[in-house]
């Protein structure tokens, strides 16, 4: 999730990818339609939070186009970002050159529209499917947890 309420510039996704894969060495995945070139998803990790003691804290950012919605791309995205933060050295098609692979839990924070599908928490199941458990939730935002490396995660789940 991004919150962003603006489109945000070419410029931006491009500053993004950098700092994501050169500086914090995390995965951004792009799908591209093979037909027409164009990009149709995207998914990527980040750091939770600068302060350095969240550094095995990464937040998860995953998109579609609209038009490409309900066939799989989704879930594809996340499976292999997943996948990416896991295990990178088992996946060099997904991870950036350098990877780390000390990422121990991945939240998802969530938007919930109460007139969305099942009343805006289709989303938290989606989730759930690939193992997420929700950590926390407000009225309009509910967050979610993916143990990466379980050893840690109890400890990481108190800052909730
Ligand atoms: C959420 C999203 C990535 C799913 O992509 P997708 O390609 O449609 O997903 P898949 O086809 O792999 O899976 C479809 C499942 O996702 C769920 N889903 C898809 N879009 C959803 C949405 N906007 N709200 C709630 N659930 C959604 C559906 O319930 C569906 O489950 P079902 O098969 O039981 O019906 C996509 O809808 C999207 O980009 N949404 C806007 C951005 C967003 O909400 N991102 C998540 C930020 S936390």
């Amino acid at each position: 999730m991004t919150f962003a309420e603006e489109p945000r510039s070419l410029a931006e996704y491009e500053t993004d990818y950098e700092t994501i894969t050169a500086t914090q060495r995390l995965p951004y995945l792009v799908a591209v339609d093979t037909s027409s070139s164009a990009v149709v998803g995207y998914s990527n990790a980040h750091l939770f939070h600068t302060r350095a003691a969240y550094r095995f804290t990464v937040e998860i950012s995953l998109f579609c186009d609209p038009t490409c919605t309900g066939r799989g791309l989704g879930s594809r995205l996340l499976e292999s970002l997943l996948d990416a933060l896991r295990d990178p050295a088992a996946h060099p098609e997904l991870a950036p050159p350098g990877a780390r692979d000390d990422v121990k839990n991945v939240i998802a924070l969530m938007a919930v529209d109460p007139n969305g599908k099942g009343d805006g928490l289709a989303l938290k199941a989606f989730y759930e499917r690939f193992g997420f458990v929700q950590v926390s939730s407000e009225v309009a935002f509910t967050s979610l947890s993916f143990p990466c490396r379980p050893s840690l995660s109890r400890a990481t789940r108190c800052l909730y």
